[in-house]
């Protein structure tokens, strides 16, 4: 199982090592994101199995004026900042929102893809030629570092899209008591959750029919050839994904189809894979009401409120440090 890390963090070829070198082996789901990542990424929002995105987007488009209330976005000017802010498409309805209610904001996109960033911000200073924007490009755990002093206008944060699923419980818990500690009293957080539901309906999100999913998770390995100079063939691995209703997991593994052995340049090592050994890629970690409520005591904030989705799917869920 992936250990819980320290939010200090390790680079590309110290964490393959680790993870390859585990019993069993793990890779990182926060590798996953290159550009070609978050291409392919892009295509598993528009599948028709993937209903987070549609979840989020409804509640976005059809609760933006309650959602504006709760950022307080007409009481002074504030700082819109959003971890992982990928196409920053749902984010786009509560810009052209608040823009037009007047709210003084400048939007922060914060993603570890730069050409993620340059789509966002050139469609967004196309749609919203006064809106002022900050990119900053890189891991948003690094970027929190400079959160104390970014400026002294309240921030409101946005972490959408059920990015926290991919953090172990432990992990989430490091990263919410982390965000604590760097967040002002008037700050806010914007979390969005993926909820229980038919775990067939988790699990078909995770294994759709055109193999999107599985191409994200190759992708990784194709990562590695290109930056680290390793040898995989991605015909060697399948895709396989699972849902654990106890753990309200979805896990997904690569799973070696014959006995083989892979060399990386970069760490200078041969690795070895048996028929039918599986890498850990990814967790997808869904909750529940009980669940987000003890995460936030856990870390040190209130819920302010919560938004659903008409079929119950998702959260957002706004905190404030309590
Ligand atoms: C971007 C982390 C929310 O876990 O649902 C989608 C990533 N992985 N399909 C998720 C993902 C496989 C996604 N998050």
């Amino acid at each position: 199982m992936q250990p819980t890390k320290s939010i200090t963090n390790k680079t590309f070829a110290e964490d393959v090592l680790d993870g390859l070198s585990d019993e069993p082996k793990h890779l990182s789901s926060k590798y996953f994101y290159d550009d070609e990542g978050s291409r392919l990424f892009q295509e598993i929002m528009k599948l028709p199995e993937y209903y987070l995105t549609r979840s989020e987007y409804e509640i976005f488009r059809k609760q933006t004026e309650e959602i504006y209330q709760a950022f307080d976005a007409n009481k002074g000017e504030f700082d819109l900042i959003e971890l992982g802010a990928g196409d920053g498409i749902k984010t786009s309805l509560l810009v052209d929102y608040f823009l037009k209610m007047d709210s003084r904001f400048s939007y922060v996109p914060i993603d570890i893809s730069s050409e993620a960033l340059n789509f966002l911000t050139d469609k967004f200073h196309r749609e919203f030629p006064n809106l002022d924007i900050q990119t900053e490009r890189g891991d948003y755990f690094k970027t929190l570092e400079t959160f104390k002093e970014r400026s002294d206008k309240r921030k409101v944060i946005l972490f959408l899209g059920s990015n926290i699923g991919n953090f172990s419980a432990p992990q989430a818990l490091e990263f919410f008591r982390h965000l604590h500690e760097v967040m002002n009293k008037n700050d806010s957080i914007f979390i969005g959750f993926d909820l229980h539901k038919n775990p067939k309906t988790i699990l078909n999100a995770y294994d759709d029919s055109l193999n999107v999913t599985a191409r994200f998770n190759l992708n990784l390995l194709k990562r590695m050839n290109r930056e680290l100079g390793a040898n995989f063939e991605t015909d060697n691995f399948l895709h396989y994904a699972s849902y654990h209703p106890t753990e309200c997991a979805a896990r997904s593994y690569l799973i070696s189809q014959k006995d083989h052995d892979v060399f990386i340049e970069e760490l200078g090592r041969e690795f070895h894979f048996k028929k039918w050994e599986p890498i850990y890629m990814e967790v997808s970690q869904k909750y529940n009401l009980e669940m987000i409520e003890e995460l936030a005591s856990n870390s040190g904030f209130e819920i302010v409120q919560n938004f659903y989705d008409e079929n119950r799917f998702y959260s957002n869920s706004l905190w404030k440090p309590a």
